[in-house]
């Protein structure tokens, strides 16, 4: 088992930080991301063998459904990722993926064997090549069959064609066929809910483990109190209950929180320690942002051999 990459950039992704978070989780029995975007430290999880409880939560159904699609039918996402970026396409499929927002996370609560390849792959080609977030609202809707700006007053609001790097679906070299199929089997015994975060954190959902050292680990990347309104509009607060939700959780469990500054800095009283933290190669990564970026780990966490580089520790 390989580090994987995700086929999308996100904003907030935490692949440069996976691997201070594996040294301090271990190899526990239980893993679960209550907000899991590109997934990206589940995907830079190292090898292990046999098999563990890990189980992946998002809101966003769109984010949702391409994990759904890759792990039950990745030729059919990577055939309909097929070919270079069109603008045109972006923004006519934009608009499709738009038009279908209200209702989409309903129906794929209605069954769980519903995903919809061909919107996860329009989702995926809409991610990797706009400039932007894909789940901004728009003005995204057609009438006629032409993009037409809500209110008409307004201007269709246009997202940029990222043609400055090649990214995700679009990442230069990048077998997508493949790439697909490997992000399948890395899948293929992850659990994937499509809800709020606090429903994968209950004692319930939280007992289910299977080998490793028996642990059980969350990985709290929440939309963050500065910034949350990417992610849509009911962010507010969030960072603030999954700090409290930390306090109140069982004094085993190997947790990560992620945020800004001093953001969480309460826990340092409670025992926990605080890192530097870096995020992926987008959004938050990219510019002055990612220099804020810090971890908090609960007093469970195991402790790291050496030091990364990348990360020193802030407290302890
Ligand atoms: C900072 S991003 C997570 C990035 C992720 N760690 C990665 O590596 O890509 C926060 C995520 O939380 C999701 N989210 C927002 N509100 C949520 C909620 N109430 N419950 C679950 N997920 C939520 C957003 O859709 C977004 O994908």
């Amino acid at each position: 088992m390989s580090a994987l990459r995700a086929p999308f950039p996100y904003f907030g992704g935490k692949r440069l930080a996976a691997q201070i978070i594996w040294e301090r989780f271990g190899d526990p029995g239980g893993y679960v991301e209550p907000f899991c975007g590109s997934a990206a430290v589940l995907l830079n999880r190292p090898a292990f063998k046999g098999r563990r409880v890990e189980t992946i939560n998002d809101r966003d159904g769109w984010v949702a459904n391409v994990w759904r699609a890759i792990k039950a039918d990745p030729a059919g996402v990577a055939a309909e990722c097929a070919g270079p970026l069109s603008e045109v396409d972006i923004h006519a499929r934009m608009a499709w993926l738009n038009e279908r927002r209200d209702g989409f996370v309903a129906w794929l609560e209605g069954d769980p064997e519903h995903y919809d390849a061909k919107a996860a792959a329009w989702w995926l080609t809409v991610a990797s090549g706009s400039i932007g977030h894909p789940s901004e609202p728009g003005p995204w809707i057609t009438r006629g069959g032409s993009l037409v700006s809500v209110p008409a007053s307004s201007g269709v609001k246009r997202c940029f064609p990222a043609l400055g790097s090649d990214r995700g679906v679009y990442a230069n070299g990048r077998d997508v066929a493949a790439g697909m199929a490997a992000l399948a089997d890395r899948l293929s015994h992850v659990r994937i809910t499509c809800g709020g975060w606090n429903m994968v954190v209950t004692p319930a959902a939280l007992c289910a483990r299977n080998g490793g050292d028996g642990s059980i680990a969350v990985l709290l990347d929440p939309p963050y109190e500065v910034g949350y309104d990417i992610y849509g509009s009911d962010g507010v607060g969030l960072s603030a209950a999954a700090r409290d939700w930390c306090l109140r959780a069982p004094a085993d469990m190997r947790i990560a929180l992620c945020g800004y500054d001093s953001e969480h800095d309460e826990l340092l009283a409670h025992g926990w320690t605080k890192v530097f933290g870096k995020a992926g190669s987008s959004g938050y990564g990219a510019g002055r942002a990612s220099d804020r970026e810090r971890i908090w780990f609960s007093p469970a966490c195991l402790k790291p051999a050496t030091q990364d580089s990348l990360f020193g520790d802030e407290a302890a």
